[in-house]
Formats: C-alpha cells, structure tokens, sequence
C-alpha cells in the first residue's frame, strides 16, 4: 500500500461515515493508495472565505481529492466551501454522469447522459451588490477563455469515451452575449475536432425533450454554463434515483477532486443510516482518472451488484440496511 497519496475531505454531517465507507471498501480491494485526510473549514482572510493551509498545501501535493459534502449557508454566510475549493484549484470542467442503475427501478430505463459544467465562472462568480434599497445585481460573467476550455474538455471527452458528439446547452435567445459567447466558443472549438459531432439546444428544450425521453441523449456530451450545469445535472440526477446515486468529478490542470453532489442530511448524519453510493462511484471516477482502471472496474461492478442484489440497502434505496451493513456486502461482492 502506499504508492499514490490521495487528500481526504470527509466533510460534515453524513460525510465521515460514508468516507469510512469509501475507505474500508479500497483497503478490501487493495486499492494501492494512502489516504491524507484533511479539513475545510472555512477561513475569513481580508474579507475572503479560504481553505486551511493544510488542505491547500494537501490538494496542491496529492493533486487529486476525494471529497464528501460541505454544507453551504443560504443567503448570508460564507462563501460555499464547495465554491472555495473549486475556485482555489481553478477546476475548470465538472463531469456529471447519470447512467440507470440495474435492479434500481424508476420511471425511466437505459439513461445514460453525461454533463459537462462550466465550473469557474457563470452566475456563480460571487459578484453581487445592491443598487439602492430594493435593486440588486448579481453578474453573470462568461469569459471566452473559460467557455473554450470548458469546451475543449468537452471535444476531449466526447472523443476518448467514444461518444463522438457533443451538445451546447444555452439560452443565447434571451441572454445574447454571455450565452451567445459560450456558444461561439463552442463553435470554434469544434472546427478543432472534425470527428466530433457539434450541435446546440435551447435549455428548456433540453428539460423537456430529457424527461420525455432522456435516452435520446445517450450519444451525446451535453456543455453549459455553470448554474445551467447546476440545475440540468439534478434533474439528469433525478431520471436514476437522485443524487445518492450519481458521482462527480471537479478537474483542473494542477488539481482534480471527485466529490458526491449530495448534501450532508443533518437528520441522520452519525446514525450509519446513510447511502456511500455517491462517493463511492466518485471515488471509481477517481480511479480511472488516474489511469487504475482494473480497481476502478471491481469496486463499481461490487456496488452495483451489491444495489442490484437489493440486500441491506439504505433507506433511500427502499431497504432498511445500515451504511457499514451495505459497506460489508459490496466488500462481501469485490
Ligand atoms: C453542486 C452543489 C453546489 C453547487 C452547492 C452545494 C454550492 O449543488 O455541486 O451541484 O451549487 O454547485
Ligand atoms: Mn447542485
């Protein structure tokens, strides 16, 4: 053991429990890395929320995380720490993918959509401030460079997962000249790749034509702008049983961190009533990223059998399983 070290963000409320998860689960599959675990409370420095150094020097050594939830104030309060992580190791591109999962039923069959975020920028630039009383501004900012190397990793993705096309998701009809520069980076991003496929969709369009029939969008790598991405991604998250069930991965040219886009569930955070799913397929997109794919394939193919089994399940699965219980029987499937 010990070959790749890799930073540890547990996380709050339901976090350390599924992390223990995630971990009892490698150290079973022999998963040759070593875990540095850190926190991230948020830190105030000339009126800017920051990580710990620790956590920073961690994620800047290790260059690869896993991270659990974090919980995020509404209105007032810190910047989400989410955000701050994010921002800090400029992840530029944030990978969703949803595919159905066999024994899992829902209303639909056979999803398998994959989403690429706009991380960085969007509505989700923190610019904010009020007019006058009653008037605020919240400034969308899309900057060319970032729609181009969103949409480069986009163009890349398409074409190493074999899917060969890609789809803009934008409102350039209403929003002109952020979205319609998204758009044109998309374009032009596109001449570079000839055997990749290129075409756009209205947002909307895309909500209704994904719930009437989200196996229409198999081929494709949906690109969008952050709070699009943000949105879109739930709802994808929703055709296959919601977001205990769907991984994530942040990546960055110095940095990538995997992370489950699940909240923290105060309810029953330490009670070990809570789904590892998440973190665990994130931490299997981990594991392909760094090219250890023969781990990746067991552990993913353990917890799907273990979900199709349909034994100690977790409460949002429908079963009455506890979170170690369920741990067991995919360590039981490696
Ligand atoms: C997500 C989450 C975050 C976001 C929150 C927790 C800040 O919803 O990762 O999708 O809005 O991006
Ligand atoms: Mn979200």
């Amino acid at each position: 053991n010990g070959n790749y070290e890799v930073t540890l963000i547990p996380g709050d409320g339901i976090g350390p429990e599924i992390s223990e998860s995630v971990q009892q689960i490698f150290e079973a599959a022999k998963v040759p890395i070593e875990w540095e675990s850190v926190n991230v409370t948020p830190i105030l420095r000339n009126g800017r929320t920051t990580i710990p150094d620790d956590a920073l020097h961690s994620v800047q050594k290790n260059t690869i995380a896993l991270k659990g939830p974090l919980a995020t104030p509404i209105g007032k309060g810190h910047v989400s720490m989410n955000l701050t992580l994010r921002r800090t190791f400029n992840l530029y591109a944030n990978v969703r993918p949803c595919k159905s999962i066999v024994g899992y039923k829902t209303p639909y069959e056979n999803v398998n959509t994959v989403l690429i975020r706009e991380n960085t920028e969007g509505e989700y630039s923190g610019i904010e401030h009020e007019v006058v009383s009653g008037v605020v501004q919240s400034i969308k900012l899309i900057t060319k460079k970032a729609s181009e190397r969103c949409a480069r990793f986009a163009f890349d993705y398409a074409q190493k997962s074999g899917r060969n096309h890609v789809t803009a998701v934008h409102k350039a009809n209403i929003m002109k000249l952020s979205d319609g520069l998204f758009l044109s980076a998309c374009q032009e991003v596109a001449k570079e790749y000839p055997n990749v496929q290129f075409d756009d969709i209205l947002l909307d369009r895309a909500c209704l034509q994904i719930t009437q029939d989200p196996v229409n969008f198999n081929h494709t790598v949906m690109v969008m702008p952050n709070l699009y991405g943000d949105i879109l991604s739930d709802m994808c998250a929703g055709l296959i049983g919601g977001l205990g069930l769907t991984p994530s991965g942040n990546i960055g040219r110095d940095a990538s961190i995997f992370e489950s886009v699940h909240g923290t569930a105060p309810d029953i955070a330490g009670q070990d009533k809570a789904n590892p799913t998440a973190l665990l397929l994130s931490s299997v997109m981990m594991l392909r990223h760094m090219r250890l794919n023969n781990y990746a394939d067991t552990i993913e193919g353990a917890a799907l059998k273990t979900i199709a089994s349909g034994k100690d399940l977790t409460g949002d699965l429908g079963g009455n399983g506890t979170c170690s219980a369920f741990t067991k029987q995919i360590i039981r499937n490696l």
